[in-house]
């Protein structure tokens, strides 16, 4: 087992210490970032965007995450590492039992999953199966076909607290973290204080238990584009350890997210 397991990011929302997460997509970064005092690591499918080269994560498979999680846990033998499930490898419970395991004997120690309520009976069996699971609320990447785009989710008050239902049915369902991502920074307060769980922000503002951020954005890799909630480590650390280790001390002391990485 990781020598981090969910259990210490539940005692770092208890005592109130920030936890600093980031993607890794490959063995050598996973290292890196390990070494340089990360909490843990999300193989993101976000992979389809920064390693594959598409323009969104649609076209993800089970196999591509396969493959990066074996990578990311060869180089991290002990880290936490959580994976994604790509588009529509969860649609059924007994399709996702069968895909999360996948995932979990490649080296995952927890699968995240996009969507609300929808998910409670799979979530609850994966949850009493073994299979721990980080939920995700906020904007979701996988169905930018229905959104029509990648937007701010949560302005609106009604829409405010669906979020915030959602959020609590699926901790009642057994989700043992939650990913919050782009939403206003005041509905990101009021879902962390609402729960339980860790929540895991991305452009969610500086009040929940923890942040998470693209590798690649963190490291300035798109010259044409930074989202407004990323910052760009390396321009200040000047090497890619010291970009590691200034984006886990800033997110510790609560320097980073600033007010300009936030949504209101
Ligand atoms: O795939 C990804 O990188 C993610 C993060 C944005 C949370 O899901
Ligand atoms: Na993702």
């Amino acid at each position: 087992m990781a020598t981090t397991s969910i259990a210490t990011l539940q005692k770092m929302k208890r005592e109130g210490v920030k936890i600093s997460s980031l993607t890794a997509y490959d063995s050598s970064f996973a290292k890196l970032m390990t070494e340089q005092g990360v909490d843990f690591m999300l193989v993101g499918d976000s992979l389809g965007n920064v390693v594959q080269g598409r323009n969104s994560t649609v076209p993800v498979t089970l196999g591509d995450m396969v493959y990066h999680t074996e990578c990311v846990r060869r180089g991290a033998p002990d880290a936490f590492v959580i994976s994604d499930m790509s588009f529509m490898t969860y649609s059924t419970p007994e399709q996702t039992y069968d895909n999360a395991a996948v995932l979990m004997q490649a080296g995952a120690n927890m699968v995240k999953l996009e969507g609300g309520e929808w998910l409670e009976d799979t979530i609850k069996g994966l949850h009493t199966r073994g299979i721990p699971v980080c939920a995700h609320l906020g904007l979701l990447p996988q169905s930018v076909n229905v959104l029509g785009g990648y937007k701010v989710q949560g302005k609106e008050e009604q829409q405010a607290e669906n979020t915030l239902r959602q959020a609590k049915a699926l901790e009642a369902a057994g989700a043992q973290l939650l990913v919050l991502e782009c939403i206003p920074s005041s509905l990101g307060k009021r879902i962390t204080d609402a729960l339980n769980i860790p929540t895991i922000g991305i452009g969610a503002g500086p009040d929940t238990d923890g942040q998470i951020l693209v590798m690649h954005d963190m490291l300035g890799m798109n010259s044409d584009y930074l989202p407004k909630f990323a910052k760009d480590f390396l321009a200040q650390g000047g090497s890619l350890a010291d970009a590691f280790r200034l984006y886990t001390e800033q997110v510790r002391s609560g320097e980073f997210p600033a007010p300009e990485h936030c949504y209101k």
